[in-house]
């Protein structure tokens, strides 16, 4: 199996705390992986550390062999990182379908001189459409970000994260803020993305949906690697059963 991503011995230190300790994890392409651990565990920090907007004290990351522990975010990205953020940022004057195919534009707008020449986004529209098809939203393309219940915003920021073409897929906590059918319903999307071939690393709340969607886990705690496996066995830890019931915590 080809190793998308490999994260070594990372750590990160935010004043006395170590939000991040000694970390390791490696994802193989074609995986779904659940990362879990309880508030406060450093799993967006890890996130951050792997796309690039912290740096860690010491340790290194490789996407596909190649160290990027040193690389701006925009070149990671171009390397095959995406990130769905917790917190959807869509652009509000624009409609679901531009807001699409301005991330599949990035390719021309990254360029200040060759976005001069970008008058017909008519390539990169009707890429949005099939995005949009994908994540289950032909039905909105002409509406308005604002209009939009949250679960839908949720699929839109999906949609932007696949128009960069990522061999890695990162979400952060995708299914928050959700009912329970709104988060079912994106849980099965993920899935499906990844039956299709998507590498994808889900860090996620709910329990339920992880370990009904993810055949692997990783659970950190404490800013420490506590667990990475199957997901059955993951869940029969004793280590991990006390983390989540609070069990065990200095
Ligand atoms: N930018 C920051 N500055 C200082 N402390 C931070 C910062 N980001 C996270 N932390 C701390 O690092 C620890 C891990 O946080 P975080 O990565 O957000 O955990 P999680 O996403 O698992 O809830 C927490 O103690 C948090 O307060
Ligand atoms: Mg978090």
């Amino acid at each position: 199996m080809t190793e998308i991503l490999h994260v070594r011995d990372v750590t990160v230190r935010f004043g006395g705390v170590y939000a991040v300790q000694n970390v390791d994890l490696r994802i193989n392409n074609g995986e779904l992986i659940g990362f879990i651990g309880p508030n406060g565990a450093g799993k967006t920090t890890l996130m951050r550390v792997i796309t690039g907007i912290v740096q860690p004290q010491s340790g290194r990351v490789f996407l596909q062999g190649v160290d990027i522990t040193d690389k701006a975010t925009h070149l990671r990205i171009r390397a095959g990182l995406a990130l769905a953020q917790q917190i959807v940022q869509p652009l509000r004057a624009l409609t679901l379908l531009d807001n699409v195919a301005i991330a599949c534009g990035s390719d021309k707008t990254r360029h200040a001189l060759k976005s001069m020449w970008v008058t017909d986004i008519r390539s990169e529209r009707a890429q949005a459409r099939e995005l949009l098809a994908r994540v289950g939203l032909s039905h909105v393309v002409d509406e308005l970000p604002g209009t939009m219940p949250l679960g839908y915003l949720k699929r839109l920021e999906v949609a932007r994260a696949l128009a960069l073409n990522p061999r890695l897929l990162l979400l952060d906590e995708p299914l928050a803020g959700l009912s329970q059918k709104e988060a079912a319903s994106l849980a099965d999307l993920i899935a499906t993305l990844n039956a299709d071939g998507q590498t994808i690393l889900l860090i996620e709340h709910n329990l339920r949906e992880v370990m009904r969607i993810c055949p692997t886990l990783y659970v950190q705690d404490n800013g420490k690697s506590l667990a990475f496996g199957k997901t059955d066995q993951v869940m029969s830890d004793p280590n991990v059963r006390n983390a989540y019931l609070g069990v065990g915590h200095a």
